[in-house]
């Protein structure tokens, strides 16, 4: 198993009047290549969860291993480890230290040996990535370009590391729904091409549906749900619980439902609750 996640807590501020407990007990495990979905209400728990999965700090009790090791274990094991996991955080404004963007996306590349003409091709290959011109770009400060566009710069320098494991940490806050498509399609074909294990964490239910496999849902620090994305994004019971809204095709197929039809309701993207009805009411030139 790639990733073991075992009986993990953490609590901020322990033993102090704002202790808050943002995990309890979570376990679960990830295999190679799996395109996981983490989803949940702002405050239930993802960003810690996924902070440290990347090993970024220490949770209070249990453990992280990554191929059987820990990865908040001894300091050699635990940065070799670290070096594989790689965390596009949900606040850009964390991430980014450079002058330039270039410099930004080469900061990470220049510990690896490379020549700087890989340098550089890497650095335009990830900012067409996330579908900013190098040319336009890569010569201007981070910190004059809009929110989303430094959303960008963050995850491309992620992106040029070529991390096993990619952690997407609410990665098209900010973003139209143009580029956020592309975003999420040039994410989902990178990962097709080189089988790489992609986590994303949203609470965006159409950024999952396209592109995860699993979905796994957290409630106040809890896992409440982990099952097939299918499955899970139209489990209205279980997102009104944890207090997200229903995808809109799911809830008008259900709506169907209660009034008689008999239609499935697990489509939760618009194209397949058309077909869904068009199939029901026998119209069968949308369904072909
Ligand atoms: N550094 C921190 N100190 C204290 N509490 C925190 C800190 N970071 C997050 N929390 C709290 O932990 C809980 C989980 O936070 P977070 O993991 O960011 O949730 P999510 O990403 O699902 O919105 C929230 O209630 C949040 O207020
Ligand atoms: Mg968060």
């Amino acid at each position: 198993m790639l990733i073991q996640v075992e009986n993990l807590t953490h609590i901020y501020s322990q033993g102090t009047p704002f202790e808050h407990v943002a995990l309890r007990e979570v376990n679960l495990e990830i295999a190679a290549g799996e395109r996981v979905g983490i989803l949940g209400p702002t405050g239930s728990g993802k960003s810690t969860l996924v902070q440290l999965l990347a090993g970024l700090f220490k949770p209070t009790s249990g453990r992280v291993l990554l191929e059987g090791e820990s990865i908040h274990g001894k300091e050699a094991t635990a940065r070799r480890l670290r070096l594989q996991v790689g965390l596009a955080f949900q606040y850009p404004e964390d991430q980014i230290f450079e002058q330039t963007v270039f410099r930004e996306i080469a900061f990470g590349l220049r510990n690896l040996n490379l020549r700087r003409t890989e340098i550089e091709a890497r650095v335009n290959w990830a900012l067409e990535m996330v579908g900013l011109n190098p040319a336009a770009v890569a010569q201007r400060m981070p910190f004059a370009l809009s929110g989303g566009e430094r959303r960008r710069v963050a995850l491309a320098s992620i992106l040029a590391m070529h991390p096993r494991v990619l952690i997407l940490d609410e990665p098209t806050a900010g973003q139209d729904s143009q580029g956020r498509r592309a975003l999420l399609e040039n994410v989902g074909r990178w990962q097709r091409e080189t089988g790489m294990t992609l986590i994303i964490v949203s609470h965006a239910l159409e950024d999952l549906a396209v592109l995860v496999e699993r979905v796994i849902a957290l409630k106040e620090g809890r896992v409440v749900a982990d099952g097939p994305a299918r499955q899970v994004l139209s489990d209205a019971p279980l997102l009104l619980d944890i207090g997200l809204d229903v995808p809109e095709p799911v809830a008008l197929l259900q709506a169907l439902r209660q009034a008689g039809k008999n239609v499935r309701v697990d489509c939760f993207l618009p194209a397949e609750a058309a077909a869904e009805i068009a199939r029901a009411w026998g119209l069968q030139e949308i369904v072909s």
